[in-house]
């Protein structure tokens, strides 16, 4: 499939091989972009795209806006603090009003699952998921399987561990949904609490033991634990969380030379990661957050209605 026939990019399970194989083809050509002195192209000139973040972020606000702004798109950011959600108004309502003022593009972050699916069926303007509660952060997963495909020149047979809070991660599932779809070998490590075997169903292997996998992996991508989504303790504390599944420089020791050490951030040092590790040779974790640029100048390109690839 070489065209895009979508206004929204709502989540990663939806999306074809096809589909997201095209996404990752015109965020590269969008790379190029960034390396250049004149950081812009006239892409997106007179449309308007309005960044609604309910829940907190840096990354992936950030990087939208910058996207936005290397396509010439007008930027408008507005969180819950500044919005008249505080005053009672629903999340449809407050969409519908940023649609009368006329914007093209709107980038959700929000704490419900499916919150920009209901959006997206509702409206005419592109909704684009910034993270929707535990259930998906389709550009998380793009930017991160992005970076694999960059620094290894595929995805099919690839042995990604993804470690953590599997459970109340929405980067998890949409690096799930997009890696199965393009062949990686996917396997979820973490306490059985946070990586309950129903997760197999989606075609990935669980393990709860990570020292058994940790040699044979291609890709370390490591979570945080979502504090702020747990309703009670998964674990009995930090340390033992850290003992078990935190990549500490001794375990990272044994890994393979050419393995990544990704991470979604934001990154807590000396829990999931040590902090050495975290800055290490095989760390992509700060690369991952640029080339977050350019897959998101991608998605805010086709979502909005722009054609092929661009030269
Ligand atoms: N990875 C990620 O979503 O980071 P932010 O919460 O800072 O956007």
């Amino acid at each position: 499939m070489k065209t895009w026939n979508r206004k929204d990019l709502t989540g990663l399970d939806e999306l074809s091989s096809g589909e997201i194989e095209f996404l990752l083809e015109t965020a590269r050509a969008f790379k190029g972009v960034g390396e250049r002195s004149l950081k812009k192209v006239p892409a997106l000139r007179g449309k308007t795209l309005v960044n609604f973040f309910v829940e907190p972020s840096t990354r992936t606000r950030t990087s939208f806006e910058v996207a936005a702004m290397r396509l010439s798109a007008d930027v408008v950011n507005i969180s819950a603090t500044a919005s008249s959600l505080q005053k009672g108004e629903t999340l449809k309502d407050t969409a519908l009003n940023l649609q009368a003022l006329q914007a093209d593009v709107i980038v959700l972050r929000h704490s419900s699952p499916g919150s920009a699916k209901f959006l997206s069926e509702r409206l005419d303007s592109s909704i684009i998921n910034a993270g929707d509660g535990a259930h998906e952060h389709p550009t998380q997963g793009l930017l991160d399987i992005f970076t694999m495909r960059e620094k290894f020149g595929r995805i099919e047979g690839l042995n990604v561990l993804i470690v953590g809070d599997i459970l109340f991660s929405r980067v998890a599932r949409s690096n799930i949904f997009g890696l199965v779809k393009l062949g990686a070998k996917v396997t979820l490590v973490g306490p059985s609490t946070l990586v309950p075997r129903s997760f197999e169903k989606l075609g990935v292997r669980v393990v709860h033991r990570i020292d058994e996998v940790l040699g044979d992996a291609d890709v370390v991508n490591l979570l945080r634990i979502q504090h702020e989504r747990q309703r009670k303790e998964y674990f009995p504390g930090l340390g033992e969380y850290t003992s078990l599944f935190g990549l500490t420089k001794a375990r990272a020791a044994r890994l393979k030379p050419g393995c990544l050490v990704m991470h979604p951030g934001p990154i807590n040092r000396g829990v999931e990661i040590d902090s050495d590790v975290a800055d290490g040779s095989q760390s992509v974790i700060l690369e991952q957050v640029t080339n977050g640029i350019a897959v998101r100048m991608a998605v805010l390109y086709l979502c909005a209605g722009g054609a092929g690839i661009p030269a």
